[in-house]
């Protein structure tokens, strides 16, 4: 098992809320939607869009740039122009801390 490494609180961001951290120099888009927490690379898979600028509409983040729309539970790519998945990474709460594990596979 990876490091978890704390990110911020759990009250630190709203529900639905969406936020980007420097988490050990990699920039996460970290998600919360319905009481639970998803991260992802914050890198559109297209060209490289700031995923977590893009309007968030249930799971689904939709990049700033061309519009495509990712899972925020998967990273995969559901629409047109991105056709590849943005790296996804595990999120585990401890109290009020939120921690992710960088999946440093991809
Ligand atoms: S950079 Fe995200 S859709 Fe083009």
């Amino acid at each position: 098992m990876g490091e978890l490494i704390r990110v911020c609180r759990v009250s630190d961001l709203p529900d639905p809320g969406k936020a980007v951290f420097d988490v050990s120099g990699r920039m996460i888009a970290l998600f919360h939607v319905s009481g639970t927490f998803w991260a992802l690379d914050d890198m559109c898979t297209h060209d490289g869009g700031p995923l977590a600028e893009g309007e968030l509409h249930g799971y689904t983040i939709v990049c700033p740039r061309h519009g495509a729309q990712f899972d925020i539970r998967t990273g995969q790519a559901k629409t047109m122009p991105a056709v590849r998945a943005t790296t996804a990474h595990k999120v585990v709460v401890k109290g009020d801390e939120v921690y992710v594990e960088l999946n440093e596979e991809s």
